[in-house]
C-alpha cells in the first residue's frame, strides 16, 4: 500500500466514522428508523406540481414520512398535470387550480412552493399571510424587488422561510465544510470554483421556461444561486461585490437549424439535441399529455431564437470577510461536474467532481488537502443516491424536526436572499459592464461573519 492509498483509506474510515458520529446525522439516522408518535401530523400543501413538486416534495415525502406529514392540498394552474401529479404521488387530498381557495379550505401548517421561479414570491408572501411556515425551492425569487417584498412580508408576519438548498447536505460538501472550519488550511483567502453542465442536463435549461430571464432570472439566478449559497455556507460569510461577464455562445440563435419542439421537428435525424420526452412515462403523464391546457412544451428546441439567458458566465466575487472568488459556469460541457479549491494561509483544499466518468467512479468523491511545506492528505467520501445521501438528511431534518445542525446546513430567508442577490448582481453587472454591490440591491447589509 503506497502512501497515497494509506492516507486515502484511513481518511475514508475517518470520514465515515466522523460523519455518522456527528449528532445531526446520527440522530437523523436513528430517528428515521424509529417510529415516532406525534400528537398530530404536519398539514402540508404544495403549489406547483411539476417534476420537483411531485418527486422530491411529493412521492418521496409520502413514501418516507407519512407518519409525520399529511398532504391536505395540491395546487397547479394546469388541471391535467395536477391530476397526474396526485396519482404519481399517491396522495389522497383535494386538488385545486385556485391557490386562495386551497389555502382557505385546507389551512395548511406548511406551504411548499415549487412553481416556476419568477412566481415563488407571490406564493411565499401569500403563504406567510395565510399563517404558514414556508418551504421554498431555490431560487427564493428572481430579482431584487421581489426579494425585498419577501423580506418585508417575513418581517411583518414573523413566519419562517426555509430555502431547500439540498446541495449543502451532500456528505462530500459537508466534509469540505468541516475541513475548512477545522482551520487545517488556516484562514481561507480565495476560492477557485468552476461548474460544468453537460449537453444533456445543461441543454435541459434551454428547452423550457428557464430559457427566458423573465421566468428563471437566467442561470445566474436559477442555477448559480445553488453555488453562491454553497460559497456563503462554506466561507461563513456574505457576498459584498461582484463583477461578471456572460454570453450566449452555443444555444439559441447560435444553432444552425431549429424547430419548435423535438417531437415535431424536421431535423430529428441530424440534431444532436433530439430528445424523445415520451420515452419517460412520468414526463409523458405530467407534461405532454397535458399540453392542451397551457401549451407547456417539455421538449422545446434548444436553438429557439427567443432564448435570452447566457450559456457561459464568469465572475469575480468579493465576500464581506475579504475572501475573493473566481467563479464560472458553462452549460454546454461534454461532462457534468465541478472543480473547487480553497486557498488558505496554511494550505489548500482541492476537489474535482466529474460525474459519469469511469476513471472517477470508484464509489467515492475525493478531497485533497495539501499543507504548505507539509504533507498531503486524501479524503474519500462514499457516494450514495440522492445527492450523495444529502436529500434524505434534509428531509429528516425538515420532517422529523431534527434540531441539531452541526454543519449549519439549514438555509434561512437571509441565506436564500444572498444566494439570489449574488446572481442578480452578476446579471446586472453583465448588463451594465460595471461591478455591483450587494448592499445596493435590497436593505440587507452583508456581514463578514454569518449570524
Ligand atoms: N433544488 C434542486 O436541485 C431543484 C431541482 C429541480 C427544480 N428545482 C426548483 O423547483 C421548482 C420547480 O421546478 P420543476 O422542474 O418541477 O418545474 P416544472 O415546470 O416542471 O413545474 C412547475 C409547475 O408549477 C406550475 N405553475 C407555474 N406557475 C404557476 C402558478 N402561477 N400557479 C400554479 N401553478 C403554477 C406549472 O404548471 C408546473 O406544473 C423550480 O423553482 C426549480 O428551480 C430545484
Amino acid at each position: 500500500m503506497n502512501r497515497r492509498n494509506f492516507l486515502a483509506t484511513s481518511a475514508v474510515a475517518t470520514a465515515g466514522a466522523l460523519l455518522s458520529s456527528l449528532p445531526g446525522i446520527a440522530n437523523a439516522e436513528k430517528k428515521s428508523k424509529t417510529k415516532t408518535t406525534t400528537p398530530s401530523k404536519t398539514r402540508v400543501a404544495i403549489v406547483g406540481t411539476g417534476s420537483r413538486g411531485t418527486g422530491m416534495w411529493g412521492k418521496t415525502v409520502i413514501t418516507g414520512y407519512s407518519d409525520m406529514v399529511e398532504y391536505v392540498g395540491l395546487c397547479d394552474k394546469n388541471p391535467g398535470r395536477l391530476e397526474a401529479a396526485k396519482l404519481h404521488m399517491g396522495a389522497t387530498c383535494k386538488t385545486y387550480t385556485d391557490f386562495d381557495l386551497m389555502m382557505t379550505e385546507t389551512k395548511p401548517d406548511v406551504l411548499i412552493v415549487t412553481t416556476v421561479d419568477a412566481t415563488h414570491n407571490e406564493f411565499i408572501i401569500k403563504g406567510m399571510n395565510y399563517g404558514c411556515k414556508i418551504l421554498t425551492e431555490k431560487p427564493m425569487t428572481t430579482d431584487e424587488f421581489k426579494c425585498q417584498s419577501i423580506l418585508d412580508a417575513q418581517r411583518k408576519t414573523g413566519k419562517e422561510v426555509i430555502v431547500t438548498f439540498n446541495y449543502r447536505y451532500s456528505p462530500h460538501r459537508a466534509k469540505m465544510w468541516e475541513l475548512i472550519n477545522s482551520g487545517e488550511i488556516g484562514e481561507v483567502t480565495s476560492v477557485d470554483f468552476h461548474w460544468y453542465l453537460d449537453t444533456s442536463h445543461g441543454a435541459d435549461y434551454f428547452r423550457r421556461w428557464h430559457r427566458r430571464r423573465e421566468f428563471s432570472g437566467s442561470l445566474w439566478v436559477h442555477k448559480a444561486s445553488h453555488h453562491f449559497d454553497l460559497l456563503g455556507w462554506w466561507l461563513n460569510s456574505e457576498p459584498e461585490e461582484i463583477f461578471a461577464y456572460g454570453k450566449l455562445d452555443f444555444y439559441g440563435k447560435n444553432g444552425k437549424q431549429r424547430g419548435t419542439n423535438c417531437r415535431n421537428c424536421s431535423h430529428k435525424d441530424t440534431c444532436n439535441f433530439y430528445w424523445d420526452v415520451n420515452k419517460n412515462e412520468y414526463y409523458k403523464k405530467l407534461y405532454t399529455d397535458n399540453e392542451q391546457h397551457d401549451g407547456y412544451l417539455r421538449d422545446g428546441c434548444v436553438f429557439k431564437e427567443d432564448i435570452d439567458i447566457f450559456d457561459k458566465m464568469c465572475a469575480s466575487i468579493k465576500y464581506a470577510n475579504g475572501v475573493q472568488v473566481a467563479y464560472s459556469l458553462t452549460a454546454y460541457s461534454p461532462y457534468e461536474g465541478y472543480r473547487i479549491a480553497f486557498n488558505g494561509t496554511k494550505g489548500r483544499i482541492d476537489a474535482w467532481i466529474q460525474e459519469s466518468n469511469p476513471t472517477f467512479d470508484g464509489g467515492y468523491d475525493e478531497i485533497m488537502l495539501t499543507h504548505n511545506f507539509g504533507e498531503r492528505k486524501y479524503f474519500r467520501i462514499p457516494q450514495s443516491e440522492g445527492h450523495g445521501g444529502g436529500d434524505k438528511l434534509m428531509h429528516d431534518k425538515i420532517w422529523r424536526n431534527v434540531k441539531e445542525d452541526p454543519y449549519k446546513q439549514s438555509a434561512n430567508i437571509r441565506d436564500g436572499a444572498f444566494a439570489i442577490l449574488t446572481g442578480v448582481a452578476a446579471r446586472n453587472s453583465c448588463d451594465s459592464g460595471k461591478p455591483v454591490t450587494i448592499a445596493s440591491l435590497t436593505d440587507l447589509v452583508p456581514k463578514a461573519v454569518k449570524d
